[in-house]
């Protein structure tokens, strides 16, 4: 599998998963788009993959919780391109914390901001973009706690409440897109394995029937349901827990 006819907007790649899709997309082959919170993170991972060899990969700023920051971002990514092909939301802040008053108002409204308002304003500033291709998919990274249902994970009620967000506007987009070709997929992990791709434990992870679900196999269905023709819109990935 080859990505080298496409242009991907990745958000919070400054670490963890984004930045292992961004490496992984531009190892294949793809101009990758890549903002963090902090430019200097979003420069590192741009960095890092230019040492490997692939020098179409661009790095803004973007903070999610910032309307005019993520309008910025999108108008940054157009001052190089007329289109892009995917846009993967995988920047949301994590919160912990099972007891709805242990966490403080501001980290309340920060949670929900850069998950649920982040993720409706960042499709909405890219989704001109994204219409001028021939190809267009949004990918969101959702969660088990997005599910209806879900309750086996300690993460505070706020980060359910982006969560469940997200998979609420995934789900009426996914419909009102299809038209225009968009496809809107979703994945719903529960915890996973998060290892550095530029580490030996990328390959050394143990990806048994008994263990977590990795990164690596996470990154391998985005691929697998990117690389599909369009016919086939594969709407949502969900993992049994171990
Ligand atoms: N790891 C898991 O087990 C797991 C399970 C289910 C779903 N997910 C979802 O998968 C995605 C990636 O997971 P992860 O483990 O890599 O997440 P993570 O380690 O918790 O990192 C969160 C990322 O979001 C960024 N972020 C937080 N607030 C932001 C804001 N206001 N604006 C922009 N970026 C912001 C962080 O940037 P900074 O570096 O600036 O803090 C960081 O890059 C997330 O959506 C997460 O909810 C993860």
């Amino acid at each position: 599998m080859r990505f080298d006819n496409h242009r991907v907007v990745i958000t919070a790649a400054g670490r963890d998963f984004g930045r292992t899709l961004a490496i992984r997309l531009a190892d294949l082959g793809a101009e990758v788009f890549l903002s963090a919170r902090s430019l200097a993170a979003a420069e590192r991972v741009r960095d890092e993959i230019r040492d490997r060899g692939q020098q179409q990969v661009h790095a803004f700023s973007c903070d999610l919780t910032d309307p005019a920051s993520i309008r910025d971002f999108a108008a940054g990514v157009a001052r190089h391109t007329g289109h892009i092909d995917v846009l993967i939301n995988n920047g949301s802040r994590y919160l912990e914390g099972p007891d709805l008053e242990s966490a403080s108002d501001a980290d309340i409204a920060d949670t929900i901001a850069s998950g649920a308002t982040g993720t409706v304003l960042t499709v909405k500033n890219f989704l001109p973009l994204l219409l001028n291709s021939d190809k267009p998919d949004v990918v969101t990274m959702v969660s088990a706690c997005g599910a209806a249902g879900h309750h086996r994970a300690d993460a505070h009620d706020a980060f359910y409440a982006a969560k469940s967000a997200q998979a609420g506007f995934a789900e009426i987009l996914s419909k009102r897109l299809r038209p225009q070709g968009v496809r809107v997929m979703s994945l719903y992990p529960p915890d996973f394995a998060n290892p550095d791709p530029l580490s030996e434990e990328w390959e050394a992870t143990p990806r048994g029937a008994e263990d977590a679900l990795t990164a690596q196999s996470l990154v391998e269905c985005i691929l697998f349901a990117v690389a599909q023709p369009r016919d086939c819109f594969i709407k949502a990935f969900h993992f049994e827990q171990v």
